[in-house]
C-alpha cells in the first residue's frame, strides 16, 4: 500500500537490464506465519547496458542476509528504498545469496506466496516474484531454476514446483523435502510452487512423436470427482497444438492445480499451471454447459501459453498482448475446432464478438482507453484488460484474415524460428508475419499503437447499365486520452453480395484478373480514409453482406433498410452476419422504444402495428435447418450494456423498460412457438456437455426465460418441474433464474433448496449469489442483506465477484437507482476491497468508468462516489490509477 504519488512507467523508457541471471537456486522453508526463502543466483554483467548497478526489486520482504560471492554485504554496500535494492560496484560475474522472510498467511493480495484453505500457492505474474525474494523481476531476464521445498510432511504432503521432480526425501522433525528442476530458462513471472494436502488425477499421454508425458490435475480431496473434463481438455489442447501449429509439449510432466482463492482465471507457470477452481472443477451436478466450455477454453489458453508466452515471452509488460492476444486467438480457434462444424464455429465467433462489444468497445471509448500495446501505465495489473486480451486476439485474427490460414502458419513458424527462448516485442511478431509472406504490414502497426474503435461507414451504388456495384468505405476513429488524432488503419473488410433470392453472387473486383472460379466472399483491404471498390458483372441490385465473420474489430455504419436486415437475417450464407442483421433490427426497435420511454409516451403506441421483428424472430426460431445454438444467439436481444453503447446519453431505466417490454412482447407473440421449442429441444438421458446438446439446452432454456415473462400458472408449473427434475446444473440454474423473475409460489423455496443442496460446493454457492445479484427485483438493500449471509466474504475473489460485481455490472437498472444508493454502495465496497486485495478492488473501480455517458443527474452522483474513493486515506496504486483516470478531463 502506498501513500506517495504513484509513478507512471513509459514504454519509451525501456532500458536493457544491467545484469543477466544465469541460474537461480531457491530453498523454501514453508511456514504460513513466516516462510524463509534462501536464493542463490549467478549473474553476468550485460555489456549492452549503460547502467552499472544491479537493480533488484522486493516488496513486503524482510531482508535477513545479502551476500555477494560469499561475502555479506553491509548496509552501506547497497541502497534499499521504494521496493528497489540497488547494488553498485559488483564484478562482471557474481553469485548473490539472499535470505528473505515473507508472511504467507497475512497475504490477502493473492500475489506472491499466499495461503488458501491451508495450502500454499504462488502467483507471480506480473510482478509477484518480488514478494518472494529480491530479484530483477522483469520478463526479459530469463534464468534456469532449481527449487527445494521443505515443509511439515503431514500438513503439506504434496510439494510441487516447475519442471521435473529430481529428488525427494525426509528431513526428520516430521518434515520432508522435494527438489524440482526446470530445464528451460524462464522469466521470474513464470515461477510457481504449490504445497499442501492435494490429490491428483493422472494419466500418461503419448505425443505425436511417440514420447510419453505425465499429465496431472491436482485438487483438494473432495474434488477428485470433478477433474475429468479438465484432463480431457488438456489432452485435446496438446493434440490440437501439434496438429494446427506443429508445436509439441516440451516437458515430460505437465501439471494443473486448482485453487479456490485466485485473482484471475488461471496462470501459465511453466509445467505447473495454477487455476481458479472455477476453470477446473466440473461434473454435471455442479457445472453448467458454459462452465464446461470455459474450462476447455482456459485449459487450452494456459497450455498454449507454453509456446506463446513461455518459450517466446515479452520483453517488457507493454508487450503483454504479444502473448495474451495471440494466446486468446489460439484458444478461440481451439474451441471452434473442438466443435468442428461450420455453424459451430460461427456460434463461437458470435460469442467472442459479443464479449468484445459488451466489454472492449466501452473500454475503448472510456477514460481507461489504451492501445493494444500501451505506452504507459501506473500499475501493470490494471492492463490485463479486454483491450490487451480480446482486441489483441482480434488483431492477431486479422493477420489470418489477410494472409490466409497457411500464410498465418508460415508467420508463426518464422516467429518461433527467430525468437524461441527470447523475450521480444509485438513488432517482432508483425515482422515475422510480414517477412514469411512477403507482405508490407507497416500500416498494420497502428492497430498496436492507436487506441479507440474505428468506425467504417458503408455507401453503395448500383449501376444497372454498366452492371457495376460500388462499395465506398470511409473510416474514422474518435480521439482517446492522449491521442487526439488518428491515422487510417489497415482494415480487412470481408464482403459478399446477395442476389434477390438470397444467394451469394460470384464476385469480380474491377481490375482483378478474370478466370478461375469467382469467390463469394472477398476481403477488401481498406487502408486509406476513404476507398471505393467496384464490382463488375453484377447482374442485379444486390444486398451487401459487409464485415463477414466480423473480419475487423470496428463499428460498421451501414444504413440498411428494415427489409434488407430481415432479408439478410433469413438468407445470408455468412452465419455471423445473419445473426448481426437480427441484432441490428432489434437494436433499431429497442432504441425507438427507449426514446418513447424517455418522452413518457406509451410503448404500446410507439410499437403499434410493427410485427416485423416478431415475424423475423419467429421465422428464425422455427427454422429447423439452423443449429439450436445459433437460434439461441439470434433470439437473444442485445444486452442492456450493448444498447447503452449505442446511446449518446445513457438512461439505464429507460433501456431496461424498453428491453423488458420487448421481451414480454416476443414472449406473447411467439408463445406457441416457444412452447414447441421448449418441448422439442429437451435433452433426455445422460447429461453430456457436447456442443449439440448444450445448444439444445440453451434454446430450450431461452424459451423458458421468454415464457417466464408471461408469469402464468402454466409457466410456473413448467419452471417448477424443470427445477425439481433437472439432472444437470444447466437446467437447474435456468429454471431457478426463470423462477425468481416471476411470482411463482415456489420461488422462495426453490432458492432455499438450491442453497441447502449445494452449500458445500463453493462454485455453486457463487452461482446462488450471482443469480440473486442480477435478479430484477434485487436492490441495494437486498444485496446488503445477502452480504450478511454467513457464506459471504469479501476475501475470496470468486465470492466477491459473484455478489458485488454481479450486482454493479450485471444489474444496471437497480445499480443505477436514481437516489445514487448503488454508487454509494460501490464506493464502500471498492474501499473495503482495496484494503484486502488491490487488484480485485481496481476491477470493481472500473465499473464507474463511463460515468460521463449518463444523464446529468446520475453523472453528479457517480462523480461524487468516484471522488469519495479518490479521497480515501490509503489507496493502492491500482485503485488510484483507475479513479484518477476516470475523473480526469
Ligand atoms: N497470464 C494469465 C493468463 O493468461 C493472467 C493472470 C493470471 C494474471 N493471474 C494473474 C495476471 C494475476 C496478473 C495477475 O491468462
Ligand atoms: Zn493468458
Amino acid at each position: 500500500m502506498r501513500t506517495d504519488t504513484p509513478q507512471t512507467i513509459y514504454r519509451k523508457d525501456y532500458t536493457p537490464p544491467s545484469f543477466w541471471v544465469n541460474t537461480v537456486e531457491m530453498g523454501f522453508d514453508l511456514d504460513p506465519q513466516a516462510t524463509h526463502v534462501a536464493t542463490r543466483m549467478t549473474l553476468t554483467r550485460n555489456s549492452a547496458s549503460r547502467s552499472k548497478s544491479l537493480v533488484l526489486y522486493g516488496e513486503n520482504l524482510e531482508l535477513v542476509q545479502l551476500r555477494a560471492n560469499g561475502k555479506p554485504l553491509t548496509k552501506r554496500a547497497y541502497t534499499l528504498a521504494h521496493g528497489t535494492l540497488e547494488i553498485p560496484n559488483l564484478p562482471d560475474q557474481v553469485t548473490l545469496e539472499i535470505e528473505t522472510i515473507t508472511h504467507p498467511e497475512l497475504n490477502t493480495t493473492l500475489m506472491g506466496l499466499y495461503v488458501s484453505n491451508g495450502n500454499f500457492f504462488t502467483q507471480c505474474e506480473a510482478e509477484g516474484f518480488r514478494k518472494i525474494t529480491f530479484f530483477p523481476d522483469r520478463p526479459d531476464v530469463m534464468a534456469k531454476y532449481t527449487v527445494m521445498l521443505r515443509a511439515d510432511k503431514e500438513t503439506y504432503p504434496v510439494l510441487l514446483s516447475n519442471g521435473n521432480l529430481v529428488e525427494q526425501g525426509e528431513l526428520g522433525d516430521g518434515r520432508h523435502y522435494a527438489v524440482w528442476e526446470d530445464p528451460f530458462k524462464k522469466p521470474s513471472y513464470l515461477f510457481a510452487l504449490v504445497a499442501g494436502k492435494l490429490v491428483c488425477q493422472e494419466e500418461t499421454f503419448a505425443l505425436r512423436s511417440g514420447r510419453e508425458v505425465l499429465l496431472q490435475v491436482w485438487v483438494e480431496e473432495g474434488n477428485l470427482d470433478k477433474t475429468q473434463h479438465a484432463m480431457e481438455s488438456l489432452k485435446n489442447s496438446i493434440r490440437w497444438d501439434e496438429e494446427r501449429f506443429g508445436l509439441e509439449l516440451d516437458l515430460d510432466r505437465f501439471m494443473i492445480v486448482a485453487v479456490g482463492d485466485f485473482n484471475m482465471g488461471a496462470m501459465e507457470n511453466k509445467g505447473l499451471n495454477i487455476f481458479n477452481t472455477k476453470y477446473v472443477l466440473a461434473n454435471p451436478r455442479i457445472a453448467t454447459d458454459t462452465d464446461y466450455a470455459n474450462i476447455e477454453a482456459v485449459v487450452g489458453h494456459e497450455y498454449f501459453h507454453n509456446w506463446t508466452g513461455n518459450r517466446v515471452t515479452c520483453r517488457d509488460w507493454f508487450q503483454l498482448s504479444l502473448k495474451e492476444g495471440l494466446t486468446v486467438f489460439r484458444d478461440q480457434e481451439f474451441s471452434a475446432d473442438m466443435i468442428g462444424t461450420d455453424s459451430g464455429r460461427a456460434v463461437k465467433r458470435i460469442e467472442d464478438v459479443r464479449v468484445l462489444r459488451q466489454a472492449q468497445f466501452p473500454e475503448d471509448a472510456g477514460p481507461m482507453a489504451h492501445p493494444v500495446r500501451p505506452d504507459s501505465y501506473v500499475e501493470i495489473n490494471n492492463f490485463y484488460t479486454v483491450t490487451v486480451y480480446e482486441k489483441g486476439a482480434e488483431v492477431v485474427r486479422m493477420y489470418q484474415t489477410l494472409l490466409g490460414r497457411e500464410g498465418f502458419r508460415k508467420g508463426m513458424d518464422l516467429y518461433f524460428q527467430r525468437h524461441d527462448g527470447c523475450a521480444v516485442e509485438c513488432d517482432d511478431f508483425r515482422a515475422a508475419m510480414a517477412d514469411a509472406n512477403g507482405r508490407d504490414l507497416s500500416q498494420f502497426e497502428r492497430w498496436y499503437s492507436q487506441a479507440g474503435t474505428p468506425r467504417v461507414k458503408v455507401e453503395t451504388r448500383y449501376d444497372s447499365d454498366t452492371q457495376t456495384y460500388d462499395i465506398t468505405l470511409t473510416q474514422s476513429c474518435a480521439p482517446t486520452p492522449g491521442q487526439p488524432k488518428k491515422l487510417p488503419f489497415h482494415i480487412p473488410v470481408a464482403v459478399g453480395l446477395l442476389d434477390s433470392r438470397g444467394r451469394d453472387m460470384p464476385l469480380h473486383l474491377k481490375g482483378d484478373a478474370e478466370g478461375g472460379s469467382a469467390p463469394t466472399t472477398m476481403v477488401l483491404e481498406l487502408t486509406a480514409e476513404k476507398q471505393t471498390f467496384r464490382f463488375t458483372g453484377v447482374t442485379e441490385q444486390p444486398v451487401p453482406s459487409i464485415l463477414r465473420n466480423f473480419s475487423a474489430p470496428v463499428v460498421l455504419e451501414a444504413d440498411y433498410s428494415d427489409e434488407d436486415l430481415a432479408f439478410l437475417m433469413a438468407h445470408d450464407s455468412d452465419a455471423f452476419n445473419r445473426w448481426e442483421a437480427g441484432q441490428r433490427l432489434a437494436t433499431r426497435r429497442l432504441l425507438t422504444l427507449v426514446e418513447a420511454v424517455q418522452n413518457g409516451a406509451s410503448l404500446e403506441e410507439a410499437d403499434a402495428g410493427d410485427g416485423m421483428l416478431a415475424n423475423a424472430f419467429r421465422a428464425t426460431l422455427n427454422d429447423e435447418s439452423l443449429d439450436p445454438a445459433f437460434r439461441e444467439l439470434a433470439l437473444t436481444l442485445p444486452s442492456e450494456a450493448v444498447l447503452a453503447e449505442q446511446m449518446d446519453v445513457v438512461d439505464p431505466q429507460a433501456i431496461h423498460a424498453a428491453r423488458q417490454y420487448m421481451r414480454r412482447k416476443l414472449a406473447s407473440a411467439l408463445r406457441l412457438d416457444w412452447q414447441v421449442a421448449y418441448q422439442s429441444n429437451r435433452t433426455p438421458g445422460t447429461y453430456s456437455p457436447d456442443a449439440v446438446s448444450a445448444g439444445k439446452r440453451a434454446l430450450k432454456n431461452l424459451a423458458l426465460s421468454y415464457l417466464a415473462e408471461l408469469d402464468t400458472d402454466e409457466v410456473h408449473v413448467l419452471m417448477q418441474a424443470q427445477n425439481d427434475g433437472a439432472n444437470n446444473m444447466t437446467d437447474r440454474v435456468a429454471a431457478l433464474s426463470a423462477l425468481i423473475h416471476t411470482q411463482a409460489p415456489g420461488k422462495a423455496n426453490a432458492l432455499e433448496k438450491f442453497y441447502a443442496d449445494f452449500e458445500n460446493e463453493a462454485l455453486v454457492v457463487d452461482k446462488w449469489f450471482s443469480l440473486q445479484a442480477t435478479a430484477r427485483t434485487t436492490d441495494v438493500a437486498a444485496v446488503r442483506a445477502l452480504m450478511r449471509h454467513p457464506a459471504f466474504t469479501l476475501k475470496n475473489p470468486n465470492r466477491a465477484r459473484s455478489l458485488i460485481f454481479s450486482f454493479c455490472n450485471g444489474n444496471p437498472a437497480q445499480f443505477h437507482a436514481e437516489d445514487g444508493s448503488g454508487y454509494a454502495f460501490w464506493a464502500e465496497q471498492v474501499i473495503a476491497l482495496n484494503a484486502i486485495n488491490p487488484q480485485v478492488a481496481a476491477r470493481l473501480a472500473r465499473t464507474l468508468d463511463r460515468w460521463r455517458k449518463y444523464t446529468p443527474a446520475l453523472q453528479a452522483k457517480m462523480r461524487a462516489a468516484l471522488q469519495q474513493v479518490a479521497g480515501a486515506k490509503t489507496l493502492s496504486k491500482d485503485v488510484l490509477e483507475v479513479v484518477t483516470k476516470s475523473l480526469a478531463n
